[in-house]
């Protein structure tokens, strides 16, 4: 399923939202070799325009025109070093191709997830192994059995203020979960209100993703042929059971 969301929404959500050690974090394998790193499903480039202001080339890949086309307009207010040093590529990360290894992949903010079946999450590593000469690394979200129990359900995912001073509020409505297959439907909805409380916007867009747990993880890792090397809660070294997030670092 193409990836629905409005792009100038998903900035105002999230474009300065950097997790707490999430760029430290990527940063840290970026510097440990040379040449261009590869992030998979770059969006409008959240992380990987923060990369490239640190001094390193990236190349973003997206399955979404939109998207990139966002990232462009963003490259555009940048420095020309910053933006001469991202190169975007419109394909899927089942199936991208690059034309060297390179010695960082890596795949935020549970982009992973969007690939819905072991056939393509698994092309999708096979497509990274073929490509990697030295880390993989990424974050997705660790599954809550109690609430995917519960579905259908609806949660506030959270309210925060934009640096224009309009208020975000987003929703998501999990419509069916198949517990079997692990992958779930989900409306989500995006209002935004100007700081005096009218409301200016309403979106809903719709999206189908997995859920994979750690062990998992570890397995599909090992089956094409990654060694795990970590696998924490954050990007600061938290423990798996803490949090809600899952990070990984894999050779
Ligand atoms: C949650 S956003 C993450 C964007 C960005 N990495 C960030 O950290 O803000 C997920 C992105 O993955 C992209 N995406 C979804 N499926 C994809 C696929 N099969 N191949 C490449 N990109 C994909 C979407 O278009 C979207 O831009």
């Amino acid at each position: 399923m193409e990836y629905t969301v409005r792009p100038d929404l998903y900035d105002l959500r999230h474009f300065d939202e950097l997790m707490p050690g999430e760029l430290n974090f990527y940063e840290r394998l970026a510097t440990q070799g040379v040449g261009p790193v590869v992030e998979l499903g770059f969006g409008s480039g959240r992380v990987g325009l923060e990369l490239a202001r640190c001094g390193h080339e990236v190349i973003g890949v997206d399955r979404s025109g939109a998207m990139l086309e966002q990232a462009r307009q963003r490259l555009e207010r940048e420095k020309p070093e910053t933006r001469n040093r991202v190169r975007l590529m419109q394909a899927s990360m089942t199936d991208f191709k690059l034309e060297e290894k390179t010695h960082l992949i890596y795949v935020p903010f549970s982009a992973f997830l969007h690939l819905r079946t072991q056939q393509e999450q698994r092309a999708c590593l096979r497509q990274v192994r073929k490509h990697l000469k030295g880390f993989f690394a990424g974050s997705f979200f660790r599954p809550d059995p109690q609430r995917l129990l519960k579905s259908p359900y609806e949660h506030v995912d959270f309210v925060r203020t934009a640096r224009s001073g309009e208020r975000v509020v987003q929703s998501s409505y999990t419509l069916e979960c198949d517990l079997h297959e692990q992958t779930r439907s989900v409306l989500m909805r995006t209002e935004v209100f100007s700081p005096e409380g009218e409301q200016l916007e309403n979106v809903l867009h719709d999206c189908e993703i997995a859920w994979i747990y750690g062990r998992e993880w570890r397995l599909l890792l090992e089956l094409e042929g990654f060694k795990l090397e970590l696998l924490e809660g954050g990007f600061q070294g938290e423990p798996v059971s803490d949090t809600w997030l899952y990070t990984w670092v894999a050779s």
